[in-house]
């Protein structure tokens, strides 16, 4: 049954479990009076938000074509519509390129890229029907200067971005707008996943001398400076919300750095990264 939703806006948003960006995005987003439909692998894990009517939980997978299908068939029969789509759901990958298994790469791409390739064609032909909608990719400072050993997560993320400039313009005849969301380095579960997954990797080879270097790039982002979610939530959501939302938003610790890194000169950028990474 379609439930009252007139005048609210009814965002989406992918990988909400408590403690991540998604979730502080939910919660902004709600504290705006949005409708949130917050989705994660798991529903326990998002179980804080349960008792509360401005969200809508759900189950979603990004690497399964039939979740997000299932997802969104339960959202457009709740609310009718989708009014604005978060692809937020990520993972790390951290490691050489050289020796990171074939699979991980893979496991990235399909996380990072596919899935919200999958949530975008699931929902722009619903967008394009009503002319209208937001589609917000979050993206990473990483992919502005990409330094040795997150390769996988960097070109996943590098390619996410140059996919949304593709889509931007082609989504612009159907009234959709198209956002790159940057975040830089922000307080959020991702260091955790990082050591988990790394720790799986199997024994470098080539690489063993530069064991604790690339352990190190697993927690660069969790520092004592980083940004806290809810802050970098805020901005992102007022950015969003506005009529006219911007193509790229960047936000917290390094983001500013990262941008000017990106404009100098390769061998300037390989000197400054060299060092930084022990590489
Ligand atoms: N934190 C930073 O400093 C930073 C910087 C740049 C970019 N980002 C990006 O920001 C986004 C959010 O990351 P975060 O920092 O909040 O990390 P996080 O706390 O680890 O959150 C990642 C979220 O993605 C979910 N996820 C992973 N695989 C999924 C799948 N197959 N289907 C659905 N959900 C899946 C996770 O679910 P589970 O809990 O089930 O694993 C979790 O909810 C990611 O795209 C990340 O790359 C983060």
């Amino acid at each position: 049954m379609e439930v009252e939703s007139y005048g609210r806006v009814v965002v989406m948003i992918t990988g909400c479990t408590k403690g991540g960006i998604g979730h502080a995005l939910a919660r902004a987003f709600a504290a705006e009076g949005c409708l949130v439909v917050a989705t994660s692998r798991n529903v326990r894990s998002m179980a804080d938000l349960e008792n509360d009517l401005r969200f809508f939980l759900q189950e979603l997978d990004v690497r399964s074509e039939e979740s997000v299908q299932h997802a969104l068939s339960n959202v457009l029969e709740r609310f009718g519509r989708i009014d604005v789509l978060v692809n937020n759901a990520g993972v790390p990958c951290i490691g050489p390129v050289a020796e990171v298994p074939l699979s991980s790469f893979q496991k990235t791409f399909d996380t990072n890229l596919y899935g919200p390739i999958r949530l975008i064609q699931a929902v722009v032909p619903h967008m394009a029907s009503r002319k209208k909608g937001k589609i917000v990719n979050v993206g990473s400072v990483t992919a502005l200067a990409p330094g040795p050993w997150s390769g996988a997560y960097t070109a996943s993320k590098a390619a996410l971005h140059s996919l949304s400039d593709s889509l931007r313009l082609e989504l612009q005849p159907f009234g959709i707008d198209v956002t790159t969301v940057v975040p830089g380095a922000i307080i959020s579960n991702i260091g955790n996943s990082s050591l988990a997954s790394h720790d799986e990797m199997p024994e470098w080879k080539l690489y063993r001398h530069f064991r604790s270097a690339i352990r190190d790039r697993a927690t660069l982002s969790q520092g004592p400076n980083a940004t806290p979610g809810e802050v970098f939530a805020k901005k992102t959501v007022e950015a969003i919300l506005k009529k006219s939302p911007p193509p790229w938003f960047t936000y917290g610790q390094f983001s500013t750095i990262m941008s000017i890194m990106y404009h100098l000169p390769l061998f300037i950028r390989d000197f400054i990264l060299k060092k930084a990474m022990k590489c």
